[in-house]
């Protein structure tokens, strides 16, 4: 049942979504529209600060899988604040639910059978757990793209680091809002110490590895993982 809100916009209750709506069986499994496609889904979750170069490496990871004939899809912080996530600012909340929303879609793109690359700043480690336990063990990556906020600031690609040095910009990562680093990612490329080309390889080289071990649990060597090798 819809309620009032303040702002006249009808909002369903909380508990009357849990309490009336069921988990519909689908006759068709994520694990058959992965076959289908000879994928193995996973995503691969870049963090950093802006500035960081993880864009720049998961396009490079990206184009390298579709080189391969790997279904894949982007999901850049940037580009959904465009569209799905165009309501959402820089506040702990609003990124919060900014990760919360990008993890649910990327989860119902690995279920479709794509490989999924997901760039956000995911700046809060409970978030990014969030994300990885919505996913099945082993398909979720965590890339740390570690560069010093010194870095990332001279490097300031669009200028926003000096607005937020100058007070223009509230709540900047790294200025005036926290940033927490993975504990455990599985990958962390220290981009002070090598280039774009060789941590998307370092990356490529782990979902292999993923892959190969996936394999040998399930006793077999599907497609994916031969088509990689
Ligand atoms: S997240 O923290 O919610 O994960 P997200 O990755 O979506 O952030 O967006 C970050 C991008 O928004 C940055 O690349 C930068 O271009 C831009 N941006 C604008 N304002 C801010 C801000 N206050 N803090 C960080 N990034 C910002």
């Amino acid at each position: 049942m819809a309620q009032e809100s303040d702002d006249d916009i009808p909002r369903v209750a909380v508990s009357t979504r849990l309490n009336d709506v069921r988990w519909q069986q689908l006759e068709v499994t994520g694990a058959a529209r992965a076959a289908l496609l000879g994928t193995q889904p996973c995503v691969l979750w870049f963090t950093g600060l802006s500035g960081a170069g993880k864009s720049t490496i998961a396009n490079l990871v990206e184009k390298q899988l579709h080189a391969l004939g790997k279904p894949t899809y982007l999901l850049d912080g940037d580009n959904v604040r465009h569209g799905l996530n165009r309501d959402l600012g820089f506040t702990d909340a609003d990124r919060a639910e900014n990760v919360r929303r990008v993890a649910e879609v990327a989860r119902l793109m690995a279920d479709a059978g794509l490989i999924v690359l997901v760039s956000l700043i995911s700046p809060f480690r409970a978030e990014r757990r969030m994300a990885r336990e919505l996913m099945q063990p082993g398909h979720f990556i965590e890339i740390f793209v570690d560069t010093p906020l010194e870095v990332a600031e001279a490097r300031d690609p669009k200028g926003l680091y000096k607005r937020a040095r100058r007070g223009e910009l509230k709540h900047f990562t790294a200025i005036d809002s926290p940033y927490e680093p993975p504990e455990h990612p599985e990958v962390r490329v220290e981009t002070t110490q090598c280039d774009p080309a060789t941590a998307a390889f370092q990356v490529l080289s782990v979902l292999q590895q993923s892959w190969q071990n996936e394999a040998a649990q399930n006793g077999m060597m599907p497609r994916a993982a031969r088509a990689a090798m």
